[in-house]
Formats: C-alpha cells, sequence, structure tokens
C-alpha cells in the first residue's frame, strides 16, 4: 500500500532530505561541475509535449514489456548505484528486494555495500551487476562472481574513465576511508533515525573488494575515487563480449555513433545515460538522443535514464524508443525515506503513473506507443 501522505517522488525526495544527514543527501542529489545538467535533465523532459488521442477504447490498460526475454510488468528497471547502504542498512537488498516484488530488475553497482553473493542469497528475482573496471583481473573475477550466482545481465559503465568533479561531495569531506569531522558529527546528531541505523549496522564497506589485505582497502578507496582503468577500450570491450555469455549492457552512450560500435562489438543493447550528471554537466540529455540513437542501432533494445521522475517521463522515454527506463534516484528517495518500502511505494506510484497517463493519453498499451504521442512543445 502507497503511504498515504506521501503522492509523488518529490515528496519522498522530501522525506529523504529529512532523514539523510546533508553530507549523505548531497552524495545522493548531487551533480557535476556547476550541477547545470541536472536541471537540464528534467528540462528536457518538459521539452516534450504529449499528443493525446481521444475517442479510443482505454477502459483496459497494458504497460508489460518483454526485455531480454524476459516478461516485466512495467518498462522499469533500477539502476546501478554505489553506497546504498548509506541511505538504509543493507540497502542493496531492500532495493533488490523491491524490485523483486515488483517484478522488474535490479542492477548491483560494483561499489555495493552488499556482495554480489550476500544479495543474490538475500532476494531473488532478476539480477543485473554492473562493471566498473578497477583493474582488469579484478574485474574478471566480479564477472565469473556475477556468472557463478545467477546475475543475467553485465552492465560495463563507461562514462567514468575517472572521476567526475562533485563539489558538494570535495567540499563536505565525502570519501573513503571516512574521517568525520566534528562538522559531519554534528551533522549526523541531528538527524538521530539515521544516525541510530548507520551505528546499529557497522561501518559501510565495499564488500565486493573486502577481503582482509591491503590491497582491499586500496581497491576500495580507487573505486570509491572512481580510479578507472582509463586505458579500457573498444577490443577491451569486446573480449568482455566473449568472456560474459548472458546479456551484455553498455550503459552511458550519448551519442549514435557510440551506440553503432557498441552494437557492432556484439552487445546486447545499450544504455542511454548522461549518470544523472554526476560525471560531466555539459554532456547531451538522454531523452533528446533516443530518436537518433534508436536509429542507430536498428532492432537492438535501447534503455534509458536520467531524470525520469513521473509516469509522463517514462511515456515520452517509450515513445521516442526507449524499451525501458531506469531509475537511479526515484528509487533512492524512496530507500532513504522508508528503507524496502519507500522503494516500493515509488515504483508503484510510478506505475500507476503510467497507467493513468496512458488513459488520458488515448493509449492502451505502452507497446503501441511511438513517436507520434510526443512533439517538441513550441517555445512560448
Ligand atoms: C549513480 N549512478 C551509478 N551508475 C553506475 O553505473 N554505477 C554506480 O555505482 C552508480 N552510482 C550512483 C550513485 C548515486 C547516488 C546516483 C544518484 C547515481 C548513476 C545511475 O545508475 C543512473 O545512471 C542515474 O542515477 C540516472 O539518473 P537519475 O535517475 O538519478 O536522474
Amino acid at each position: 500500500m502507497i503511504s498515504r501522505h506521501r503522492f509523488s517522488v518529490d515528496d519522498y525526495r522530501s522525506a529523504a532530505r529529512r532523514r539523510l544527514p546533508k553530507i549523505v543527501f548531497d552524495y545522493l542529489e548531487g551533480g557535476a561541475d556547476d550541477e547545470s545538467g541536472l536541471r537540464r535533465n528534467r528540462d528536457a523532459f518538459g521539452a516534450w509535449e504529449l499528443r493525446p488521442r481521444r475517442l479510443i477504447d482505454v477502459s483496459r490498460r497494458d504497460q508489460s514489456t518483454t526485455l531480454f526475454g524476459s516478461q516485466l510488468p512495467a518498462p522499469l528497471v533500477i539502476a546501478p548505484t554505489g553506497l546504498n547502504g548509506a541511505f538504509w542498512p543493507r540497502g542493496d537488498l531492500a532495493l533488490a528486494r523491491a524490485a523483486h516484488k515488483a517484478g522488474i530488475p535490479f542492477a548491483l553497482s560494483t561499489a555495493s555495500n552488499m556482495s554480489i553473493e550476500e544479495v543474490a542469497q538475500g532476494a531473488s528475482g532478476e539480477l543485473w551487476f554492473q562493471l566498473y573496471v578497477v583493474h582488469r583481473d579484478l574485474a574478471r573475477s566480479l564477472v565469473r562472481r556475477a556468472r557463478a550466482v545467477g546475475y543475467s545481465t553485465l552492465i560495463l559503465t563507461v562514462d567514468v574513465a575517472v572521476n567526475g568533479f562533485r563539489a558538494r561531495d570535495l567540499r563536505n569531506g565525502f570519501a573513503m576511508p571516512f574521517r568525520p569531522s566534528m562538522r559531519v558529527a554534528v551533522d549526523g546528531l541531528s538527524h538521530p533515525r539515521w544516525l541510530w541505523f548507520y551505528l546499529t549496522n557497522g561501518t559501510l564497506e565495499l564488500k565486493n573488494f573486502a577481503t582482509d589485505d591491503a590491497s582491499s582497502t586500496a581497491a576500495q578507496a580507487a573505486v570509491l575515487r572512481r580510479e578507472m582503468d582509463a586505458s579500457f577500450g573498444w577490443d577491451d570491450l569486446r573480449r568482455l563480449r566473449d568472456e560474459w555469455p548472458g546479456t551484455l549492457l553498455v550503459k552511458g552512450i550519448v551519442t549514435p555513433e557510440d551506440a553503432a560500435r557498441c552494437v557492432e562489438a556484439g552487445v546486447d543493447g545499450v544504455v542511454v545515460s548522461n549518470h544523472g550528471a554526476r560525471q560531466l554537466a555539459d554532456l547531451p540529455t538522454p531523452i533528446d538522443e533516443l530518436p537518433a540513437i534508436c536509429d542507430a542501432v536498428g532492432a537492438t533494445p535501447v534503455l534509458c535514464d536520467s531524470g525520469i521522475r513521473c509516469g509522463a517521463d517514462v511515456i515520452k522515454a517509450v515513445a521516442l524508443g526507449a524499451r525501458a527506463v531506469m531509475l537511479g534516484r526515484a528509487t533512492l528517495y524512496g530507500l532513504a525515506a522508508a528503507g524496502e518500502h519507500g522503494v516500493s511505494d515509488v515504483i508503484e506510484l510510478l506505475k500507476r503513473d503510467v497507467d493513468r497517463t496512458l488513459a488520458l493519453l488515448g493509449c492502451p498499451s505502452t507497446g503501441l506507443l511511438d513517436h507520434s504521442y510526443v512533439a517538441r512543445r513550441r517555445p512560448v
């Protein structure tokens, strides 16, 4: 049952902001550079309007879709996000379980606070694993581990050759290993609900790298600073394709040229994403690039994220060619506000929003959406 007090993703955002210390909320919310990309990601959805059809039978509506052989009740996937344990204890599992309940896939980040194995053990449902290549041998071992415990899909994120410039995190001293300052202590103490959970659930670790030796601490610090193997290229992608027999997606594509190269390299799908404007502010907005990218890849499925906050956003992305969208901050607001229940609530309210939007648009099924249901808003 959806909360009786929260009616939109923005309501969950407000609740998350109240519950989290500023340093943690800033990590969740922040963008790269001057943060102008955050606003552009949202404005880009507003620049498309919906074009309804009247006198259509919409007494039954269907938003289910087939994605890489799986039947999903809605075109939604939970995006990979690092440090979910900072938002809620065992946050990775809370997201995975809520996704399973809703019948949608959950993508576990390389920078998760629970290990690949722990999440597979604690949650059924469709699990995807997102790979950051910090070190090639380490990457190979992560991929093998994900395969061994049944992750169906590997997402290679390619927009983090180095860490983006995030002023909020730098100012707040958000880093690993975490060294609390007086300001951070006061921040924590003024958020007692969060602090209680935090203190009773042990320190945050990047569990995929947690071993007893020093190389583990170094690897964790490198992932958190996103010190990736910046030499990873197209030949490496082709090798990864050979090594991973499951579904392989590349995330972080924003141009048709790169999307076409991904298809040539044998991937099964691309995720059009600017990383929620967290890496480089001046990137194209994914929703606007969708039509050209879908043209460039033909029948290869395209997913989209960055700025999805309501049902109309989902409808616009699907109408412009996305097979499904990924939810980043939207489900994290739910997690930070109320744990697994909060995530379930956000998914449910987005599904209801999609359903209502379909009805008001005069379109009985997301499968029927195409470009004719959207248009560029005329400048006023
Ligand atoms: C992310 N994102 C991300 N992506 C990824 O491939 N690996 C990761 O570890 C993370 N970590 C991460 C942490 C946090 C706090 C956020 C908000 C985002 C990016 C994420 O997968 C997705 O692309 C964006 O969140 C989509 O934009 P919206 O929906 O947040 O606007």
